[in-house]
């Protein structure tokens, strides 16, 4: 009986330690993911490093790269497209006028009334997106596409369609195009999701025109502009310090006022205001100083255009997603605190960027948004609250990089234009000799308008590169619909029967 008892006694001794060592080795094993995990997270966050004095590196490139950009075609990554818009609309345009505006996800129609006094504008505007098999299919086919919605939306208002009275409309069409003149010019390659390979080095405007004609629409194009310069146009118009425009959307660029002396690679380039909008494509812009991770390089070499965009690859809409989803699969792949590796973590651009601003801004206390992204979109369930954090921090990191790496670029062309309280790129003067004055800088894009912690960040470096006795000469103003509204106020002051006054920026 008594070794019965002991039998039993030992035998449940040995299990209770084999269910000890059992739990303790899985405990060990799972700390040990966890340890991997957290170590890549370690390891995102030091490529993504943004140290001020980074910042201000890269602000030197910038406005270096603007110098190169403007001394010789090709001179740099930044190719500084002449816009021929030499001029912005002063307030006095008066008429109705319509824009396309083409660039991004969607696509809008509008027709603005301008009484020839500066005043809040009321545009009709119409979006709609972009059918995706348009973006890569045939020129003539999106043409048609847009010239039809332009049809329709002409019916429905007051305007008739086949009027005697020519129409002029701006066409904002935000791609590098390199212009022959104010409305016209040719396509120098497709960024975003875009890639009509027959439009590669075709007049665009003329394309346009054709469609118009082709649907018996009296109409013509006034201007051709780049959704920078009717952002920047926008911005003038009601606030005359403005001197730069930024999007930061699908895409990023900029544009700003140059003076035309400082356009070196077009010299004689004369302009009865002596300055000129330059549409920086900064999208393009690269330098060592910017702060790379695998991911990035990834990224890159699978996108349709590698090598290209590098900037926009690390700031805009279209791709901070998709970098989160790179970091999650990679977690994914060393441990198995998300599960099994989902299927859906292979897919190029399943993350979408408003899936991952959400989750960035989950402020429930069980992140139940996040766990719901991660089921629908990620097909990852069930993961614990510690792992949904973790989503949360990559989000953080991705983003805060992007934000402070744009306002980098808004401080490069302060710099460029001697508006950043340093004296300008060759510097010299002190700080306390300059007298700032007030700069304005007009932001567009879904990024910057709609994902609060991407503008907070974005505000938050701006003062840290700047100082806080310069940057409150800044002011970043939000335009709305600038892009098209922009484009029309240009078609305006570009219009045929140019009975408008045009005002000098400088
Ligand atoms: C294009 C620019 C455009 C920007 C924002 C970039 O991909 O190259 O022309 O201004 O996106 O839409």
């Amino acid at each position: 009986m008594g070794k019965v008892v002991l039998g039993v006694t030992v035998g449940v001794a040995v299990a209770v330690c084999a269910v000890a060592a059992l739990v303790v080795g899985r405990r060990v094993r799972s700390r040990k993911k966890w340890k991997r995990v957290v170590g890549v997270l370690k390891e995102l966050e030091e490529s993504c490093e943004t140290t001020v004095g980074r910042l201000r590196q890269v602000v030197d490139a910038m406005a270096v790269e603007m110098h190169a950009g403007l001394a010789s075609e090709g001179g740099s990554k930044l190719k500084m497209l002449l816009t021929f818009v030499d001029n912005l609309p002063s307030g006095s345009e008066k008429g109705i006028f319509y824009a396309l505006d083409l660039g991004g996800t969607n696509f809008r129609v509008l027709r603005v009334e301008l009484g020839g006094q500066r005043s809040e504008l009321d545009p009709d505007v119409e979006q709609q997106p972009i059918p995706e098999q348009l973006m890569t299919g045939r020129s003539e086919d999106l043409f048609d596409f847009i010239a039809s919605s332009l049809h329709r939306f002409v019916e429905k208002g007051n305007d008739s369609v086949q009027s005697s009275i020519m129409k002029e409309l701006g066409f904002t069409f935000s791609f590098p195009v390199k212009q022959t003149s104010v409305s016209s010019g040719v396509l120098i390659k497709w960024t975003k999701a875009f890639a009509i390979k027959d439009m590669v080095g075709k007049e665009v405007a003329g394309a346009l025109q054709q469609a118009l004609d082709r649907k018996g629409l009296n109409m013509r194009v006034a201007v051709l502009v780049n959704d920078t310069v009717g952002t920047l146009a926008l911005g003038h118009y009601h606030d005359a310090d403005t001197v730069a425009a930024v999007i930061i959307g699908t895409g990023t660029n900029a544009c700003y006022w140059e003076r035309t002396d400082a356009i070196i690679k077009c010299q004689g380039l004369l302009t009865t205001s002596g300055g000129m909008v330059v549409n920086m494509e900064w999208g393009n812009f690269w330098s060592s100083h910017l702060p790379r991770t695998s991911y990035d390089i990834d990224l890159d070499a699978e996108s349709p255009n590698p090598n290209d965009q590098g900037f926009e690859k690390m700031i805009s809409g279209m791709y901070l997603g998709d970098i989160v989803r790179r970091v999650i699969l990679r977690m994914s792949e060393e441990s198995d605190v998300f599960g099994p590796v989902s299927s859906r973590l292979y897919v190029p651009f399943a993350l979408r960027t408003p899936a991952m601003a959400a989750m960035h801004e989950d402020d429930s206390p069980e992140l139940t948004k996040v766990a719901k992204i991660l089921e629908d979109v990620l097909d990852i369930s069930g993961v614990p609250l510690k792992v949904r954090k973790l989503v949360v921090k990559i989000c953080d990191v991705v983003t805060r990089r992007a934000a402070r790496l744009a306002a980098a670029g808004i401080v490069g062309i302060l710099k460029k234009i001697g508006r950043d309280g340093s004296g300008g790129i060759t510097g010299g003067r002190s700080r306390s000799d300059i007298k700032m004055r007030r700069t304005a800088v007009a932001v567009e894009g879904s990024l910057y308008t709609q994902y609060t912690m991407f503008r907070e960040y974005l505000h938050e470096a701006l003062h840290e590169i700047l100082g806080e006795d310069i940057a409150r000469h800044v002011v970043i103003n939000v335009t709305e619909d600038g892009s098209g509204t922009g484009a029309a106020l240009l078609a305006a002051s570009h219009s045929s029967s140019g009975s408008v006054d045009n005002i000098q920026l400088v």
